[in-house]
C-alpha cells in the first residue's frame, strides 16, 4: 500500500537530473505496492523553494511528464533533499489532486509523502478547518501536512527543531503510517517516522562506517529542551563526538581525519528500492523519528517506553539487483512461477538433510519443547499465505498430532479469538507487513502466546516481533499475485512439521517418505513447466472467452483449488471459485451445466475415489472437465481433457498441481489483455487494515 522514497545526499555534488532520475527509479522499484499515481519534491532554486511534480497514473507516466522545460535540470546540489511516492488510495480516488506528495500551503511550508491509514483525520480537519485552513485534497494525509504547519506557527517558546515538531505532530495521530517529512523551514533536512508501516534508511558512504548501529535518544523532550546543547548531537552514526567541537563538527559524521564525510541516505518502504545504491540499512521501528540532517543520523523515540531497544543496528541487506529485475521474463509473476524449481531449493538449503532424513529450522532451536507441548497451533495469515497454511494442515496434524486451527487474520481479530499462554499461534506473511497479520500477532503477543513468524521478509514487522520463526528465503517476489512464496511457504509449514514431529518413531517412515518426496520436487516442478505451450492454448482455445471458472477438489487439493481460483480472480479479472469436492452436493452442484468451466484435480492420494464420485456428479449435469491428473492415468486421459503432472507423496501434490494453475491464470491475464503484474485495485503489500 503505497512506497516511500527519499534521498539525502550531504558533501556530493549531484545535479537535479540525477536526483529526480534516483527519486523515479525508487518509486519504480517500489510500484508493486500501489501504482495508480505518482509524485516527488525536490528543491526549488532557493532555500525556501520545493518543486512538487505529480500526476495520476504509473510512474513510468510521471517520468514521461515534460516537467523538464519548467525546471532547470543541470542545476547542482551539494546537499539536497527529495522525497517520492506511489499511490494506492485509500481515502480520495485516483487523481491529480490526491497524489503525494503533500503540502501545508501553497507556499510549499512543509512537504510529505505517507504509507498507511490516518483513522482520526476527520477529527483533524474539523479542527483546521476552523482555523482556516483550505484543503485541496480528499486525502487523510494532506491534513497531517497541514497540522504540521499549524502547531509550527502556533508554538511559543524555544524555537522548535523539526524532531520536535514531528514529534509533536505524531503525537496526534491515530491509525498506521510510515512518512518522509520536508520543510523549507529546514532545509536539507529529512524526518522520517514510521508506526504499523515499514520503513528502512540506506546510507552510502565512501568510507568505511565506524559502527555498527545507532544510538536511539529517549526522553519525549530531551531534544526539545536541549537542542542547541551539542551533546544533543551525540547519538549519532559515525561516532560520538565531544561536546567541546563546534556545533557543525559536531552534527557531521566525520572521516578518520576528522573531516565532514561525503555521504547520502536511501530511505525507503521496501529494500528492494534501496538494493542499487546500497547493501548498508537500518530498519526503523514503530515511533522512531529519524532526522537526518548534514550528514548525520540521529534516531529518537516517540515516548521513553519499555519495550523499545537502544540501538539500530546497521545491517548488510542479503538480495541481488538482479533479483528484483525481470531479465528475459514479459512480467515479474512469469519470472517468479520459472524461479520455482530453484526458489523451493533455496528455502530447504542448509536445512534438509536428505541422507539422514532430518531437517533443522535454526529459527526454532530452543523452542521445539515449547511448540510440542503446546495445546493447540493457530495458523493466521491473508490471502495466499493462508491458503499455504490450508494446504499444509493435514500434513502438520498427521506428523505432529497437536490440534491446529487455521484463521484468517481479519476475522481472527473480528472474533477477538481466545488465546491462551499455551497456545503456539504461527503467523504465515510474504511481507512480513500485513496490517491485518501483524496486528493479530501482536493481539497474540499481548495475550502471552508463542508467536512463530514465517515470512520471505528478512527485517520485516513480522520477523523483528515474533518471539522464533522461518525465513522462507524464496528471494524478492515482486508480482502482485504471490507464485514462488506459496510454495516456499508451503515447504517451509511441512519442515516446520517434519522437525516437530522427530522425536516421533511410529513417524519415522513416513519422515523419510515425505524428505525424500521434497528432494524430487525441482525437477517435478521443472516437468510442470515444460508443458507451459499447452497450457497457453488451453487458455486461449478454451477458457479465455469463459465468464466463471469452477476448480474443484478435496482434502490435500482443497487449499490448491483456493488458491488456483484467487490466482484467476486476480489477475485475469475472470470470476472463479475453488469449491470443496465433497461440498459439490450441498449447494455448489447447482452451478454446474455443459456450459460452465470447470477444472478438477484428480491427483492420486487416498481420496481418489470420492473424486471420482464429484466427477461423476459434475459429468451426469453435461459438465466437461479439465481434469488435472497423475502422468497417464489410464481411467482419464482418453475419455477427458487432462493437464498431467508428476506424482509427488500426497501432501506434497498441491506443490505441483499448483503450477499449472498458476500458468493457466498468467495466460488468461495476458489475453485479456491485463497487466499482470499491476492488477487493478490490488496491491503487493496490506499495510492497511
Ligand atoms: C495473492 C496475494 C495476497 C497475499 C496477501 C497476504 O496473490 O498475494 O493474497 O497473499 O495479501 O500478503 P502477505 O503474504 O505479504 O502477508
Amino acid at each position: 500500500m503505497c512506497g516511500i522514497f527519499g534521498y539525502l545526499n550531504f558533501l556530493v555534488e549531484r545535479d537535479r537530473r540525477f536526483i529526480i532520475d534516483t527519486l523515479i527509479q525508487g518509486m519504480a522499484r517500489q510500484e508493486y505496492r500501489g501504482y495508480d499515481s505518482a509524485g516527488l519534491a525536490v528543491d526549488g532554486d532557493t532555500d525556501d523553494e520545493t518543486y512538487i511534480i505529480k500526476q495520476a497514473g504509473k510512474v513510468a507516466a510521471l517520468k514521461q511528464l515534460n516537467f523538464k522545460q519548467k525546471i532547470d535540470f543541470n542545476k547542482t546540489f551539494i546537499s539536497h533533499c527529495g522525497i517520492a511516492h506511489t499511490r494506492w488510495a485509500t481515502h480520495g480516488q485516483p487523481s491529480q489532486i490526491n497524489c503525494h506528495p503533500h503540502r501545508s500551503d501553497p507556499k510549499n511550508e512543509f512537504v510529505l509523502v505517507h504509507n498507511g491509514i490516518i483513522t482520526n483525520f476527520k477529527e483533524i480537519k474539523t479542527l483546521l478547518l476552523k482555523k482556516n485552513y483550505v484543503f485541496e485534497s480528499d486525502t487523510d494525509t494532506e491534513c497531517v501536512a497541514k497540522l504540521t504547519k499549524y502547531i509550527y506557527d502556533t508554538h511559543t517558546g524555544p524555537p522548535m527543531t523539526f524532531t520536535s515538531l514531528i514529534k509533536a505532530v505524531i503525537k496526534e495521530l491515530e491509525g498506521s503510517f510510515s512518512f518522509l517529512f520536508r520543510s523549507s523551514h529546514f532545509p536539507n533536512e529529512i524526518v522520517a517516522t514510521r508506526r504499523g508501516s515499514p520503513l528502512l534508511i540506506g546510507v552510502r558512504t565512501a568510507h568505511k562506517l565506524k559502527v555498527d548501529f545507532v544510538d536511539v535518544e529517549f526522553g519525549a523532550d530531551k531534544d526539545f529542551l536541549a537542542a542547541k546543547e551539542p551533546s544533543d548531537f551525540l547519538a549519532s552514526v559515525g561516532q560520538s563526538v565531544s561536546p567541546t567541537l563546534n556545533r557543525t563538527q559536531s552534527r557531521a559524521f566525520l572521516t578518520e581525519d576528522g573531516l565532514p564525510q561525503p555521504i547520502e541516505f536511501f530511505i525507503a518502504s521496501d529494500a528492494a528500492a534501496i538494493i542499487e545504491h546500497t547493501k548498508r540499512v537500518l530498519y526503523l521501528e514503530d515511533n522512531d523519528i529519524a532526522h537526518i540532517s548534514e550528514g548525520n543520523l540521529h534516531i529518537h523515540r516517540l515516548r521513553r517506553d519499555e519495550g523499545a531497544t537502544s540501538i539500530r543496528s546497521i545491517q548488510t541487506l542479503e538480495i541481488e539487483l538482479a533479483e528484483i529485475m525481470k531479465g528475459s521474463f514479459d512480467h515479474f509473476m512469469q519470472k517468479e512461477i520459472y524461479e520455482q524449481p530453484e526458489s523451493v531449493v533455496n528455502t530447504m538449503r542448509g536445512r534438509v538433510n536428505f541422507e539422514n532424513h532430518k531437517v533443522t529450522l535454526g529459527g526454532l532451536r530452543g523452542f521445539l519443547p515449547i511448540i510440542r507441548r503446546a495445546r493447540r497451533i493457530v495458523f493466521i495469515a491473508c490471502g495466499t499465505s493462508y491458503h499455504s497454511c490450508l494446504a499444509t494442515r493435514p500434513a502438520f496434524e498427521e506428523l505432529t498430532e497437536i490440534p491446529t486451527q487455521m484463521d484468517l487474520a481479519s476475522d481472527f481479530l473480528d472474533r477477538k479469538t481466545a488465546v491462551f499462554r499455551d497456545d503456539v499461534c504461527v503467523f504465515v506473511s510474504q511481507s512480513g507487513e500485513t496490517a491485518d497479520t501483524i496486528l493479530a500477532m501482536r493481539y497474540c503477543l499481548e495475550r502471552g502466546a508463542l508467536t512463530v513468524g514465517v515470512t520471505n521478509t528478512v527485517g520485516s514487522s513480522i520477523s523483528r516481533e515474533s518471539h522464533c520463526g522461518v525465513h522462507i528465503n524464496a528471494g524478492p517476489e515482486i508480482g502482485v499475485a504471490s507464485t514462488k512464496a506459496y510454495t516456499s511457504q508451503y515447504i517451509a509449514l511441512i519442515m516446520m512439521a517434519l522437525q516437530l514431529a522427530e522425536d516421533r518413531s511410529s513417524m519415522a517412515a513416513r519422515r523419510e517418505e515425505i524428505i525424500e518426496g521434497l528432494f524430487r520436487l525441482p525437477d517435478q516442478i521443472k516437468t510442470v513447466l515444460a508443458s507451459d505451450s499447452s497450457l497457453q492454448q488451453l487458455a486461449s482455445k478454451t477458457l479465455s472467452s469463459e465468464k466463471s471458472l469452477l476448480i474443484m477438489g478435496r482434502g490435500y487439493q482443497n487449499a490448491t483449488c483456493l488458491e488456483g481460483a484467487l490466482k484467476i480472480k486476480e489477475i485475469s479479472y475472470m470470476h472463479s471459485e475453488g469449491i470443496l469436492a465433497g461440498e459439490l452436493k450441498h449447494g455448489p452442484l447447482a452451478l454446474v451445466d455443459e456450459n460452465m468451466p470447470v477444472i478438477l484435480i484428480m491427483t492420486k492420494d487416498s481420496l481418489y475415489p470420492k473424486v471420482q464420485s464429484a466427477l461423476q456428479q459434475v459429468t451426469a449435469r453435461k459438465g466437461q472437465p479439465i481434469i488435472i491428473c497423475n502422468t497417464g492415468d489410464a481411467n482419464l486421459i482418453n475419455d477427458y481433457k487432462t493437464i498431467q503432472v508428476p506424482l509427488a507423496v500426497d501432501c506434497l501434490q498441491g506443490l505441483i498441481n499448483i503450477i499449472p494453475l498458476q500458468l493457466l491464470s498468467y495466460h488468461l491475464a495476458i489475453l485479456h489483455g491485463v497487466d499482470v503484474d499491476f492488477p487493478r485495485n490490488l496491491a503487493k503489500s496490506v499495510t492497511v487494515e
